[in-house]
């Protein structure tokens, strides 16, 4: 039962409720706690620690990477070495800091010598990345290299689509998302053109934010407006126009900023 159904107020509207920040941050722990004991495959076996991942748990955008490296491993958080390094200093040319965004992997156990995981590797725990989005329900998720944007955007050549978005399809666990694909991190510390690309990149991201955070707007003011009352539920006559069906209302002026 949610803290509202046992306080007894009408489960129609506590249904719609987003859950609190608090209450983000207690799930997310209680999948941190699963992962850091995990065994579901062969990488527990040779991990010191398990990396589940870290930020806002109310923030509107989310990093995937591919795996922890030696860095992580030890230290049990996402991009602390080299690539996270400059994942900051990405984020920095937007005023964005890690702290405000949530960060973490396809694979949440280290492989051996930084090796690619293996399909069974990632099929063993992405329900842990599912499980983190659906929580998060973030407007963005930022993939970071291959790997990652293999899972949200299977088939395309990250050469290709690098600097791009693409509506995240809800089984990932993120209901209502976009992808935006950006360059692996550890890739552009191998490559000066990669790097220079990283930047021109993630300077997009603000505007995928305001697009994303758009469409949402309008998604929920569409369903509000549409939606049957729940029964035993008063629909105020007074209510005020959904935001974004309002012509006269400013559009974003309430909606959670990054920026
Ligand atoms: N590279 C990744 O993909 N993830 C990390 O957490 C660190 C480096
Ligand atoms: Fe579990 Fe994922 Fe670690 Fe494998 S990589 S042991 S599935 S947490």
């Amino acid at each position: 039962m949610t803290p509202a159904e046992t306080a007894g107020e009408s489960t129609a509207i506590a249904r719609e409720a987003e859950p609190t920040t608090e209450e983000r941050e207690a799930a997310l722990e209680a999948i941190a706690a699963e992962v850091r004991a995990c065994t579901k495959c062969r990488l527990a076996e040779t991990r010191t620690r398990a990396v589940p991942g870290e930020g806002r748990a109310d923030t509107e955008v989310v990093f995937v990477g591919e795996g922890p490296g030696q860095t992580e491993d030890q230290q049990g958080r996402p991009f602390v070495g080299r690539a996270g390094d400059l994942l900051v200093k990405l984020l920095s040319t937007l005023g964005w800091r890690r702290q405000e965004v949530f960060i973490t992997n396809i694979v949440k156990c280290r492989p051996p010598g930084n090796r690619d995981p293996e399909p069974d590797e990632i099929a063993a725990c992405v329900p842990y990345l599912q499980r983190q989005l659906e929580v998060l329900d973030p407007a963005v998720v930022a993939t970071l290299g291959r790997f990652s944007m293999g899972h949200f955007r299977p088939g395309e050549r990250i050469t290709q689509i690098h600097g791009t978005t693409a509506p995240v399809a809800p089984l990932t666990g993120a209901r209502d998302a976009v992808s935006f694909a950006l360059f692996h991190p550890a890739a552009a510390l191998r490559s000066t053109d990669v790097e220079r690309q990283s930047f021109e990149d993630i300077a997009g991201l603000p505007a995928v934010l305001r697009t994303a955070r758009a469409r949402r707007t309008q998604a929920s003011a569409l369903q509000a407006a549409t939606r049957k009352p729940a029964p035993g539920s008063e629909e105020k006559p007074d209510m005020p126009i959904p935001r974004g069906l309002d012509p006269e209302a400013p559009a974003f002026d309430d909606a959670p900023t990054l920026f």
